[in-house]
């Protein structure tokens, strides 16, 4: 196998960044080199006061040791094409939004360009690695563009090498993943270019960790894993929907049934319907493979778990309304939390996002604050939320407030949308002052302790509760 010295990673956003910032860290002998075609998120990764272009706990420290030592951030594609041995592609892969397959299938042009690249620069031989999340077979059609547009005496292999890491905790996670998941073809340089890419990561991943698979395999183990987590909490959050008619309790549902070690305890935080960037886009595209296979009702199956989620944050906007004498015209709401979960800036498919944008219909005012989303992050969701409703009329019912102190004040409820940790350590009596009776606490994210609340004269909904 060829001994990786070089590597080069196409993409510097929330994967392409922290993965490769960690394999240099760890593999001090290795120089990486990070590219990417916006420059502006290039400069804040070089940034003197490493202001990062994205929040990740710990991946500052990491930047902080490696770049400039073995680590390297550039706009150079063809450059840092040319000098790799080993090449991650980790583009983004959205769903698209127009054409064939619109609103289900991976968008896989970042993807092709990418690997067009490559096949137009490289010189030398290389190993391709998909990093990205795509379909499965999409190595095949990597592989046919570079034997297509290489030079004579290049030889590509390419590896699936899917990432797991969850945003927040994506450091912890890298330093001890669960699992490093290499796919290839099961030929001899497929083989061969497996045992290039296994020993990078055995520089820090115990080795029975890593797990070497085909191919294809690997490319629908990362749809089948992000499935079957976002099936589970479809799954709580139908269960949630129960206990409030019932009186049952959700927390105590998870709880009795994590006991049991074929379910386990993790994932079973029933919430205000799952966000992020992967989920949702993973599981349409597994509906659109499905369908693309004649299998309509694996297709139909797989497509449920989002309906469920949809209609888990139609539900809590609906239980704000009903609760509140069935109107909140005119209301002031605070939502606590924009990010589609704690500890981290990216906002791509929160939750907050939709409820905000009911709230708006049922023109009430609504007052946001997040610990980490940028100001312009929120208008630019926001709109694109509500694409017929002009700018000015979003931003007079909207305010973006610097403390949840600030959003909470002169409001009507309270509504918990992200579980920020410091959203628990609020002190609640004064809110309670600041705010206009009855005051109310819709919790999203089971945070609160409701008892307490309660004590101190708040009416609290939590989901999953009667
Ligand atoms: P991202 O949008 O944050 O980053 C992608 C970057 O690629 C962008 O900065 C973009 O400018 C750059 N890019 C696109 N085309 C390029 C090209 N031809 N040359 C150079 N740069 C180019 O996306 P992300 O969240 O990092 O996701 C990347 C992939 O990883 C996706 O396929 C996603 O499904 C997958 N993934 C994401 C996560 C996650 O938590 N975000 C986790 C696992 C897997
Ligand atoms: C997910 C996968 O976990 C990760 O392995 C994959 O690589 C990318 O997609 P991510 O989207 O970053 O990671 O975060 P995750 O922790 O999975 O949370 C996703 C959403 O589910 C969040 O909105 C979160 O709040 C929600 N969630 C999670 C729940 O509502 N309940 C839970 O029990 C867990």
């Amino acid at each position: 196998p060829v001994k990786v010295t070089k590597i080069c990673c196409i993409g510097a956003g929330y994967v392409g960044g922290p993965t490769c910032a960690v394999i240099a860290l760890k593999c001090p002998h290795i120089t990486v080199t990070i590219v990417d075609l916006n420059q502006a998120r290039v400069d804040a990764w070089n940034s003197p006061d490493f202001k990062l272009p994205i929040y990740e706990p710990g991946l500052e420290e990491v930047v902080r040791e490696a770049r400039g030592r073995n680590l390297f951030f550039s706009t150079d594609v063809d450059k840092g094409i040319l000098e790799a041995d080993l090449i991650f592609v980790s583009v983004n892969t959205p769903t698209k939004k127009s054409g064939v397959g619109a609103g289900f299938a991976a968008d896989l042009n970042y993807v092709e360009l990418a690997t067009r690249r490559i096949a137009q620069v490289a010189t030398s031989s290389k190993i391709v690695v998909e990093k990205s999340t795509v379909p499965c077979r999409t190595a095949e059609s990597m592989r046919t563009i570079l034997e297509a547009n290489s030079k004579p005496n290049c030889h590509f292999d390419i590896l699936s090498n899917p990432e797991f890491l969850a945003e927040g905790t994506a450091i912890t996670d890298l330093f001890a993943p669960d699992r490093v998941l290499i796919g290839s073809l099961q030929t001899p340089e497929g083989i061969s270019a497996c045992a290039s890419l296994t020993e990078v990561y055995a520089n820090w991943v115990p080795k029975d960790r890593i797990l070497n698979v085909g191919l294809w395999s690997s490319e629908l183990s990362k749809l089948a894993a992000n499935a079957m987590l976002a099936q589970r909490i479809s799954s709580i959050n139908a269960l949630s929907a129960i206990c409030e008619a019932t009186g049952a309790n959700i927390d105590e549902v998870a709880h009795a049934i994590g006991y049991d070690t074929r379910i386990g305890p993790k994932f079973l935080k029933a919430s205000v319907g799952f966000g992020g960037s992967c989920f949702q886009k993973d599981i349409l595209n597994l509906v659109y493979l499905s369908e693309s296979l004649h299998l309509p009702e694996v297709a139909a199956y797989w497509r449920q778990v989002v309906e469920m989620n949809e209609h888990q944050k139609r539900r809590f906007s609906k239980r704000v309304v009903d609760t509140m004498f069935n109107t909140i015209t005119g209301k002031r709401i605070a939502v606590l939390g924009f990010a589609f979960k704690a500890d981290t800036g990216d906002t791509r498919e929160s939750a907050a996002i939709t409820l905000i944008r009911d709230f708006q219909s049922e023109k009430a005012y609504v007052n946001v604050y997040d610990p980490q989303v940028v100001e312009e992050q929120i208008w630019t969701d926001l709109a694109e939320a509500s694409p017929l409703v002009p700018e000015e009329q979003i931003k007079k019912q909207v305010r973006i407030c610097k403390s949840a102190m600030e959003a909470c004040k002169d409001a009507e409820a309270v509504v918990i949308a992200t579980e920020w940790k410091e959203f628990n350590e609020i002190n609640w009596e004064e809110v309670y002052q600041s705010m206009n009776k009855p005051a109310f606490v819709f919790d999203g994210r089971l945070l609160v302790d409701a008892e307490k609340l309660r004590n101190i004269g708040f009416k609290v909904v939590t989901i999953g509760r009667p």
